[in-house]
């Protein structure tokens, strides 16, 4: 196990993936079946990322809200994230990929909790791409929580105590056709670029963020002040 870690350069580009669900009723297949090839998404995605620029890759696989789903899909979810913990983390540490989850721990199934901290252990020596996977997360709950534990309310010392260090978003894409935020890293995306996808997820591959990244680089990002040229 390695025991040291920086932060990756390169963009933070963090991603709802949604449509997994549309994706298999198209198919006439099970949701679960949706959220497997959501899987197989992640992983070419998290592939081709470090070499499309990005240091940083945040994924919204589980929300504190996504309880209210069929009980059936909320345990195929968590044996998926259980499935994958067991089968990608060696290929993640051989990768430099450094595997960190975000959001509640608690209210997971028994030694789901054990079994992510293992896997972060395992790869926290990644330096080639810093891979967030947002379970049982609510930005909201996450700023509440902040608050509450007295964090400085500067906006360096509070951004710093809900991403660990990670920059804020620079580009945030939703797959799946549908345009809202649904609760998702609403402090780190205050600047963030919006990329809005018909793609449903399982379909969604390198080619893709490769398209959200050329959309990107043709933003202008001003962060509230003037375009340089006219300063
Ligand atoms: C939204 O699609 C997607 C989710 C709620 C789950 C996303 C999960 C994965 C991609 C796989 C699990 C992740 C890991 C890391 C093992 P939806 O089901 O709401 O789709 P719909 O809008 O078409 O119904």
């Amino acid at each position: 196990m390695q025991s040291s870690s920086k932060t990756p350069t390169g963009l933070h580009v963090a991603a709802i993936m949604d449509g997994n669900g549309r994706w298999a009723t198209a198919r006439g297949l099970p949701r679960t079946a949706g959220h497997r090839a959501g899987v197989e998404a992640i992983r070419r995605v998290a592939e081709a990322a470090p070499d499309l620029g990005v240091g940083a890759l945040t994924l919204f696989a589980f929300s504190a809200d996504n309880w209210r789903r069929p009980p059936a899909e909320v345990a195929g979810l968590m044996s998926l994230l259980r499935r994958y913990l067991r089968h990608e983390t060696g290929r993640l540490a051989r990768t430099g990929t450094r595997l960190t989850v975000i959001g509640r721990r608690d209210r997971l199934p028994r030694g789901l909790p054990d079994a992510l901290a293992r896997a972060e252990a395992e790869t926290a020596g990644g330096e080639r791409l810093h891979l967030r996977i947002a379970v049982d997360y609510s930005a909201r709950d996450a700023i509440l929580a902040a608050a509450a534990a007295g964090i400085p309310a500067s906006r360096e010392a509070f951004g710093r105590s809900l991403s660990g260090g990670v920059p804020d978003v620079d580009l945030l894409i939703r797959s799946g056709g549908e345009k809202r935020l649904s609760d998702f890293l609403l402090w780190e995306c205050a600047y963030a670029e919006l990329h809005f996808s018909d793609r449903m997820w399982p379909d969604f591959g390198p080619e893709d963020l490769a398209a959200a990244l050329r959309d990107f680089s043709g933003r202008e990002r001003r962060f509230g002040g003037l375009v340089p040229a006219a300063a």
